[in-house]
């Protein structure tokens, strides 16, 4: 005899779904590993010598990758047909704001002290500062209309073309660093070459 309960066929492993549902909780978990390893370096002496200069500078490597994380999203979906990756954008942008938020915060709380006298002789005198700063001002408008409602108000074609401002800030932020540096410029070499390949795809793919 049959039994009806082993010869039930078994439901296939719905994979797609389980990616789905695991996608935005996996990458907001991994996007949060950098201020969590930062905290932890804190809490421990880790900091090094100048704590401040490493609180500045991991903050700012963390916000131009995650610019550069944000804008692989669109090739990496042009090139696998992967489209769910689209609903991670909005956040990894929003963990470069973050991370910048961080990284400003260092400079101007424990650097500058809150003179903001000094921060204003900064940003016109070092011309790195005043690119970071053209830089930082962009993001503000992209993570205030980063909302669902916002892009229903804008309409999606001026909110998509008023995002495109993100190339220009990804571009500015290597400069910035690329001008704070006196030697040693592979790291930002790299990070232009990463955002010169993820411009080609998008070129390439969406071309004509
Ligand atoms: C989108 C905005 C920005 C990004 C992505 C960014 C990114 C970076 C990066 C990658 C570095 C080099 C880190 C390293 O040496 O490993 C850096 C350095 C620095 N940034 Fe920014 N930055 C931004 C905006 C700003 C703003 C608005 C300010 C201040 C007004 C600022 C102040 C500094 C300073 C002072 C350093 C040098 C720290 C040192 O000499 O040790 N940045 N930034």
């Amino acid at each position: 005899m049959t039994d009806a309960i082993t010869a039930a066929p078994k439901a296939p492993i719905d994979w797609s779904t389980i990616v789905r549902r695991l996608l935005k909780p996996v990458v907001f978990t991994i996007s949060c590993l950098p201020v969590l390893w930062l905290g932890w370096l804190a809490l421990n002496n880790g900091l090094g010598a100048n704590p401040i200069e490493k609180l500045i500078r991991y903050n700012g490597d963390w916000a131009l990758r995650f610019l550069l994380i944000g804008l692989a999203v669109t090739p990496i979906r042009l090139v696998t047909g992967w489209t769910e990756i689209a609903r991670v954008r909005r956040m990894l942008g929003l963990f470069a704001f973050f991370y910048v938020c961080l990284h400003l915060s260092a400079y101007v709380g424990l650097d500058r002290f809150f003179d903001w006298r000094a921060i204003w002789a900064d940003i016109l005198k070092r011309v790195y500062i005043t690119v970071g700063m053209g830089a930082f001002l962009t993001l503000i408008p992209l993570a205030i209309t980063s909302t669902a409602g916002m892009v229903k108000r804008m309409g999606a074609k001026n909110w998509r073309r008023m995002h495109r401002v993100i190339y220009f800030t990804t571009i500015a932020a290597i400069i910035h660093y690329i001008m704070m540096l006196k030697a040693g410029y592979q790291e930002p070499a790299l990070y232009g070459a990463i955002l010169a390949v993820l411009l080609a795809i998008r070129a390439v793919k969406k071309w004509p």
